[in-house]
């Protein structure tokens, strides 16, 4: 998917709707998806391809060479992603591992239903519909992989051990898991700087109302030990806003448009408007006078035989 970093300013900004999820039916109750939930307004999912897009863009160059360090894909006999939304980071994947079968699974069809698959990549990418950990897997997918991935997935799941345990089961012995996260308590600022600190607080206030887990990433270990799998690679990476530039900014923007969208009565439009103007007015400046951070998690661990 083509991303433009500067198109966060001319978004329009939506309120009063998507505000919905909250209060709806999601099905199995021990399975829900925490902020993600039943999002199906258009608005919502242009915010949600958005914020993708951003992330990507300025995640993805380190996190390649961490998976290629690391084994990912090599002498895979194909490759399941879970939660691929809408496919623009899987896409990314089939484009860096060509020789690889990608199967993207998605719970959500209106983010599935985003991508498309002439547009975005080649013959080695496709995503079906699966709720991975209360579906089984499609039979076209399941036995064909020996790598699994998770990226900003097991966040939003209400019971991410279920979901892993899941993937245990179905990978053969020497398979392989890898997880990328993240944990709100490693995003700092210094010296304070407000529009840091307001899309934090805005975060914070809406991934608690919703039931997705922003300090996940800490716990990753614990889980995957849990299961049963042993971890072989754990590593915290703290991005910055010198080390990015703007970029930065364009990603707190629009995790806060995203945020604002999934819970207008809690993130107001005002306060969105504020925390995006804040943003511009410390454009020129914010990599002379504040240091603040992005803290990746990232985690690789597989099967033993028992
Ligand atoms: C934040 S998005 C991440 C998308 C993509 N992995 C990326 O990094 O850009 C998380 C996605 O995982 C999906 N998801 C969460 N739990 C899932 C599950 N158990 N099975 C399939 N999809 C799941 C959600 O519906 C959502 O689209």
């Amino acid at each position: 998917m083509e991303f433009d970093v500067d198109s966060w300013r001319e978004l329009p900004v939506y309120s009063g709707v998507a505000s919905d999820y909250l209060t709806e039916d999601s099905g199995n109750p021990w399975l829900s998806l925490g902020v993600m939930d039943s999002i199906r307004d258009e608005p919502l999912l242009q915010a949600w391809d958005h914020y993708l897009g951003i992330q990507t863009e300025m995640l993805v160059d380190q996190e390649m060479t961490w998976l290629r360090a690391r084994g990912f894909a090599q002498n895979a006999r194909g490759v399941l992603e879970v939660g691929s939304a809408n496919g623009d980071y899987g896409a990314h994947l089939a484009r860096e591992f060509p020789d690889v079968r990608i199967y993207g699974v998605e719970a959500n069809p209106c983010l599935a239903d985003r991508y498309d698959p002439l547009a975005e990549t080649g013959q080695n990418y496709s995503i079906d519909i699966c709720k991975v950990g209360e579906q089984e897997l499609p039979k076209e997918i399941s036995g064909n992989f020996t790598h699994c991935i998770l990226r900003y997935v097991l966040q939003h799941v209400s019971d991410p051990a279920r979901v892993v345990s899941a993937l245990y089961d179905a990978l053969p012995v020497g398979g392989r898991i890898f997880i990328i996260e993240e944990d709100e308590t490693y995003l700092r600022a210094q010296p304070n700087w407000p529009a840091y600190e307001g899309a934090v607080d805005i975060w914070r206030r809406v991934l608690a109302a919703g039931g997705t887990d922003n300090a996940i990433g800490g716990k990753l270990p614990g889980i995957l030990a849990g299961v049963g799998f042993d971890v072989d690679a754990f590593e915290i990476k703290l991005r910055n806003n010198v080390e990015v530039g703007d970029t930065f900014l364009a990603y707190f923007a629009a995790a806060s448009r995203v945020l604002h969208l999934t819970n207008p009565s809690l993130v107001t439009e005002r306060e969105l408007q504020k925390v995006i103007s804040e943003f511009e007015a410390s454009e020129a400046e914010h990599r002379k006078r504040y240091v603040a951070t992005y803290p990746q998690f990232l985690l690789s661990a597989y099967k033993a035989a028992p």
